[in-house]
């Protein structure tokens, strides 16, 4: 979608800057993804009147985050894309409480509050994407969620138009889920977290990371995990049982070291990605009966 130079000013009035017609396989680390116009928002304060503006002159948008648990459609995308202010994400540590943008990167968040002796979040310190994408989906890796550390959000609001703050207990985490509305933007989060030794914080990071190289396709294309683990179950144990390691769809492939990340070997079309989804997921309701659910985010035009 294009924004025309009428409503690029406009929206430069605002602080917006203007990117126009961005691949977006470059901005997800699936590598998938067609173009669109990218406004780069630099300031919370606007955000109300971005999205006002926006809604006046019907351009639909879509937030994306890290881009690292999410599946684009190909082609001219039917939306503009909005990112949060990146550049110097704030952080900052007062007693056991941290304060994080929601822009920031999930594991640069974990080693920021280890040097701080504020620990808890090891687990999640190979999990790829932004503290924002984190919060959304309830992050979790290794017996951790970020969801038990959450105090406070600030988000924007879709259904009243305001930036808002939530506190925690007011928002519900679950496994891959949470209460947040689809069109809730995360601008900032306070995390409540315990006091740990460095050095000990260190040592159970080493130990996560360890573990996700031994089981993960770390250096090749994917968005994490493709598929939610039923109740009970694990959807790569089922999918490796099938045999389904290395299966393809084009340059979509079942990875050869976890079942559950399909990877991007060389230029995947989302056509074949979710081909390949849908295989997997018909191959494993008809031999386990158990239908999966998706933990990657499929944004349909
Ligand atoms: N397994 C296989 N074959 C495979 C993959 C796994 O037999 O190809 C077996 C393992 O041997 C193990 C069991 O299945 O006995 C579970 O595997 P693993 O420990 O790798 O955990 P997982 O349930 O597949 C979950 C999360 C990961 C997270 C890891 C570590 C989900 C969908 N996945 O994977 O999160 O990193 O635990 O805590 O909850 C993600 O969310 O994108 C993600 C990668």
């Amino acid at each position: 979608m294009r924004i025309n130079d009428k409503l690029g000013a406009r929206l430069q009035e605002l602080g917006v800057a203007l990117r126009p017609s961005v691949p977006l396989n470059e901005k997800t680390s699936l590598g998938i993804g067609g173009s669109t116009d990218q406004l780069l928002l630099r300031k919370f304060e606007t955000i109300p009147d971005v999205m006002h503006l926006l809604a006046n002159e019907n351009i639909p948008h879509r937030f994306l985050g890290g881009g690292t648990n999410v599946l684009i459609a190909d082609g001219e995308l039917p939306y503009v894309v909005l990112h949060l202010p990146t550049s110097q994400p704030g952080m900052r540590v007062e007693g056991s409480a941290a304060y994080v943008d929601a822009a920031a990167d999930l594991g640069g968040m974990v080693t920021f509050c280890a040097k701080r002796d504020l620990g808890g979040m090891e687990g999640l310190i190979g999990v790829p994407g932004s503290v924002g994408g984190a919060l959304r989906m309830n992050a979790g890796a290794y017996g951790t969620q970020i969801g038990s550390y959450v105090r406070e959000v600030e988000l924007y609001r879709a259904c009243t138009g305001k930036l808002e703050t939530l506190r925690g207990n007011d928002i519900r985490f679950d496994y891959r889920h949470t209460s947040f509305a689809p069109d809730d933007v995360m601008l900032r989060v306070k995390l409540e977290l315990p006091s740990k030794p460095y050095k000990e914080i260190l040592a159970g990071i080493k130990i996560c990371n360890e573990k996700r190289r031994a089981s993960q396709p770390l250096n090749q294309k994917s968005a994490g995990c493709i598929f939610k683990n039923p109740p009970g179950g694990s959807a790569g144990r089922m999918i490796d049982e099938l045999g389904l390691k290395g299966h393809r769809v084009g340059d979509a492939m079942v990875s050869d070291r976890h079942a559950n990340f399909f990877v991007n070997v060389a230029n995947a079309s989302c056509a074949d990605m979710l081909r390949l989804i849908d295989e997997v997921r018909e191959r494993v309701r008809v031999t386990y009966g158990i239908e999966l659910e998706n933990e990657v985010i499929f944004w349909k035009n």
